[in-house]
């Protein structure tokens, strides 16, 4: 969600450099951007509705060489997008921006208003802005002074201040929304994340909960809840800045995609992907008799591929569940009970949540996260990363893929130590691992044809149908499709169609089809069949030479096939691929799609 940068150092052409930070957080989602800088002793605010582009064009002809600035992306949640909501936020002698919620903010801003401040926006950021401001009236010990405001707040923030009294020095502050310390010679920033900061440093810190950081030229300190100084880990960022550029793709989208076979090669050899060390690197499920699978999103459809991995080759009973609702409804754990969280970002809001009240109950946590060092990834009982790498595009793909490929392991990893696999099958995996990431690489590179997305872009709705895991898999394909080409997609269970919503299939209405699993390929066929008779334009997904009868297919797009263990890893590619082209030939701005962000650090 909103992006922060902020930079105090030697004088640099300042506008420029929070503008590009913004650029790189594009990616977390936004739909207003504005920065504040000092010129002269005097702290100036530019903000901009809509993309960066119009606050660049605001500040095209400001040539400013200054040693401190602060900018900002607003994902509108209080308010709506526009030039008086977005942030930077200045009241009185304090400028700030924001990411999270202030969900007391209403009685705060009754408060303020009897004490006489008005506002401008209808932000709940401009509330803490004027509350510091208030009490900095009573205490100029801006460390006292940011604890006694942090602790009237309730929700999630990320800070980035300026008081107009101490330009010598920046001043942030969070909780449970991600913020980092960038730090090089002469300088250091605030940022949400890397890329925002990447070209001038890949040397960072991690803010815990409720530290306050104070940043000069030269220097950072850090205090905790007592106000000492505390000592945080300065750690090394293997992002380059050549990642953080989408060339030679066109999209980042694309690139992700192409990134997969590498990907899969590199976390197979991190995590010892059929090899002897494998047992040793990920963890062996078998004393849990349920798991509980918690996310958001395209990680909640990853967990779904798990469900159906685990209970099929592990023979344990797996519920996946939609984190917003999972921490608002009733529970039933046994003592043998894991519950799983995968995010991409770790920082969900409502994933997070879950994680706190399961661990509250004493209940054993495992989560597969990307990003390193991030609110679940340190706050879980044990954690195995993704490796993906940066992920920009805001629709996951790598990730979402990486996820799967976490998960296909752990279930090898529990059914082995079970014994519930025979010699042949664990030959096959075998096999199947050493073959895969150049099955998709080739396939990516020289089989994969765009044709469906032609037809696909023109409809204005579209169906997947698989069963088993192959609905899985469609339901991800079909929510990447409406996330970035807003077009209107459902996945059913291929028989489940039939009752009701085949009643929108007419001519021409594309409907995709996954076909993977042997024993309910001839079940799929027949619903297949079923659409084509009420007009259905039918894509089929499945692997070379499974399918002999091909009546009623339209467009058949074949892979070679792996042990089903493996095989989602191979189908999901495609999926994202017709997104993708699909989105392209509609126009449609793939990297970010309207209204989404890529990590949601609000309820
Ligand atoms: C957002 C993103 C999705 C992602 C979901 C969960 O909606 O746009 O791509 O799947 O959040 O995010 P997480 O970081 O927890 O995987």
């Amino acid at each position: 969600m909103c992006g922060i940068i902020g930079y105090i150092g030697k004088k640099q052409n300042v506008i420029e450099l929070l503008i590009n930070g913004l650029k790189s957080l594009e990616y977390r989602g936004y739909d207003s951007a504005g920065i504040a800088y000092l010129e002269q002793d005097k702290i100036k605010v530019v903000k901009a509705l809509g993309k960066i582009a119009s606050l660049e064009e605001k500040t095209k002809n400001l040539n400013i060489l200054s040693t401190l600035g602060i900018g900002h992306t607003r994902w509108a949640t209080h308010g709506k997008p526009s030039d008086e909501n977005s942030h930077p936020h200045k009241v009185g002698h304090v400028t700030l921006i924001h990411n999270g919620i202030i969900e007391n903010y209403q009685v705060l801003k009754e408060m303020l208003l009897q004490e006489g401040y008005t506002f401008q926006s209808e932000t709940d950021t401009e509330i803490v802005a004027g509350l510091l401001d208030f009490y900095l009236k009573q205490e100029n010990n801006k460390l006292k002074l940011i604890q006694q405001v942090i602790n009237l707040l309730k929700g999630s923030f990320a800070l980035g201040i300026i008081f107009d009294d101490d330009t010598n020095h920046l001043y942030a502050v969070r909780q449970d929304s991600p913020l980092i310390l960038g730090t090089a010679e002469n300088m250091n920033f605030i940022a949400s994340d890397i890329p925002a900061i990447i070209k001038y440093t890949n040397q960072y810190i991690l803010l815990e909960n409720k530290d306050i950081a104070i940043l000069s030229e030269d220097s950072i300190q850090i205090f905790g809840e007592n106000l000492l100084k505390v000592e945080r880990k300065l750690l090394t960022s293997s992002l380059s800045i050549e990642e953080a550029r989408k060339t030679p793709y066109e999209h980042f989208m694309l690139k992700e995609i192409m990134e997969e076979p590498s990907l899969l090669e590199k976390i197979f050899s991190i995590y010892g992907f059929g090899t002897p060390s494998f047992l040793e690197k990920i963890p062996d499920l078998s004393k849990y008799k349920r798991i509980h699978i918690v996310a958001c999103g395209s990680a909640m459809y990853a967990g779904l591929v798990g469900k159906s991995l685990m209970e099929e080759y592990a023979d344990i009973e797996t519920s996946v569940y939609i984190a917003s609702e999972y921490r608002y409804q009733k529970n039933f754990y046994q003592e043998d009970t894991l519950v799983i969280f995968i995010s991409q970002s770790g920082e969900t809001a409502d994933t997070i949540a879950c994680l706190r009240l399961v661990k509250k109950l004493g209940i054993d946590t495992l989560a597969l996260v990307n990003v390193y060092g991030s609110t679940i990834a340190r706050e879980v009982d044990q954690v195995l990363y993704l490796y993906a790498g940066v992920e920009i595009a805001v629709a996951t793909t790598k990730a979402y893929l990486l996820q799967v490929t976490l998960l296909s392991m752990l279930v090898y990893r529990t059914s082995i130590a079970k014994d519930l696999l025979n010699k042949e099958n664990q030959e096959q995996i075998k096999e199947s691992i050493l073959h895969i990431t150049k099955i998709l690489e080739e396939f990516l590179n020289k089989e994969f044809r765009a044709e469906a997305s032609k037809i696909i872009a023109k409809a204005s709705d579209v169906f997947f149908l698989g069963r088993g895991i192959d609905y899985a898999i469609s339901l991800e394909g079909s929510l990447k499709l409406k996330e970035i080409s807003y077009l209107h997609s459902e996945a059913y269970q291929a028989g489940e169609l039939k009752h009701g919503t085949i009643s929108l299939v007419e001519e021409g209405t594309p409907v995709i089809t996954v076909i993977t699993d042997h024993r309910l390929m001839d079940k799929t066929m027949s619903n297949l069949k079923e659409v084509k008779a009420r007009g259905a334009y039918n894509v089929l997904i499945t692997t070379k030479d499974l399918i002999k009868n091909h009546d009623g297919i339209d467009l058949e797009i074949a892979i070679d096939e792996v042990h089903p263990l493996l095989q989602p890893l191979l189908i999901v590619p495609i999926l994202q691929m017709i997104a993708y082209h699909t989105a392209k030939i509609r126009g449609c701005d793939i990297d970010q799609p309207r209204n989404l962000a890529k990590s949601v650090t609000v309820e």
